[in-house]
């Protein structure tokens, strides 16, 4: 139970790589705030909200006022906050003709801005007792591919967040860390492969050394590792759970 009796807040956890990191905490101990913004999607999590181990805030992280509603629930459910889970992402991939600027700013908005937001709206409340943060990027943050400009610059600018944040949260135990997913295969996948999911992942897999696409749960365990005592001196990495790709 390496996070036993830890309060963790995260975000987009209905689905994918968030819900898998939700379901694998509470088995580690913890009580989760679960965010989205589709409050439908609650009902994927419906178990542990039942179990008394999670509840559901209705957030678009990218909206600042939203933050002050998600660690208020967190607060008068739980008392504290021990652990943020910065998961919510959007993807847009286009060439750069194609890039507009809107694109720009919403990939800025949900993988960068939000990020920031939720680290300022909790740091008060984990600067108290000390806390870990862990954000969620991607490979394509660090090793960049063709037609994933917007993508691959708010995330390489969120992994620059995450080391500033690290040394800033040092002297308060406040440890902040990144984990950079290569090719998983969440609800996100799912739903862009349609009834092709063999073939998609056969086809995603070709690049991977490792020959296979990874499981949310592979990447949710990445994170509880660094969320828990067991990192407690671990602070301002980029843990990479790609099958290899980076290594390349
Ligand atoms: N899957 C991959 O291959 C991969 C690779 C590299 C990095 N990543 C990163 O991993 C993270 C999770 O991706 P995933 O593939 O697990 O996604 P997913 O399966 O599509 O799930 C996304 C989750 O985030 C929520 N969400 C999306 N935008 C949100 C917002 N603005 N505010 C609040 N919640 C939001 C979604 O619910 P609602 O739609 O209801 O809001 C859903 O719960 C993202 O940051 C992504 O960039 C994924």
């Amino acid at each position: 139970m390496t996070l036993s009796g830890k309060i963790a807040i995260i975000t987009g956890g209905t689905a994918g790589i968030g819900r898998a990191t939700a379901e694998l905490m509470v088995q580690h101990g913890a009580k989760v705030v679960v965010t989205g913004r589709d409050t439908a999607r609650a009902k994927n999590i419906q178990p542990l909200i039942d179990s008394g181990a999670a509840l559901f805030v209705q957030q678009d992280t990218t909206d600042e006022k939203s933050w002050d509603a998600v660690t208020g629930a967190a607060l008068k459910a739980y008392g504290r906050i021990d652990i943020l889970v910065n998961n919510a992402g959007r993807l847009i991939v286009k060439p750069v003709p194609d890039l507009t600027l809107a694109d720009m700013r919403l990939m800025l908005a949900a993988n960068l801005e939000s990020v920031f937001l939720g680290l300022r709206s909790a740091w008060p409340h984990l600067k108290a007792r000390g806390g870990a943060v862990v954000n969620v990027s991607a490979m394509m943050g660090e090793r960049t591919a063709s037609i994933g400009l917007a993508y691959s610059a708010a995330k390489g600018a969120q992994q620059a967040l995450t080391r500033t944040a690290a040394l800033e949260g040092a002297p308060f135990n406040i440890r902040v860390n990144t984990v950079l997913p290569g090719v998983i295969w969440s609800d996100g996948w799912k739903r862009l492969a349609g009834d092709r999911p063999e073939e998609t992942k056969a086809g995603l897999s070709t690049r991977i050394p490792m020959a296979r696409v990874g499981e949310p749960v592979e990447v949710a365990r990445a994170i509880v590792f660094l969320a828990g005592d067991e990192a407690r001196n671990i602070t301002g990495v980029q843990m990479m759970v790609d099958g290899g790709l980076s290594a390349g």
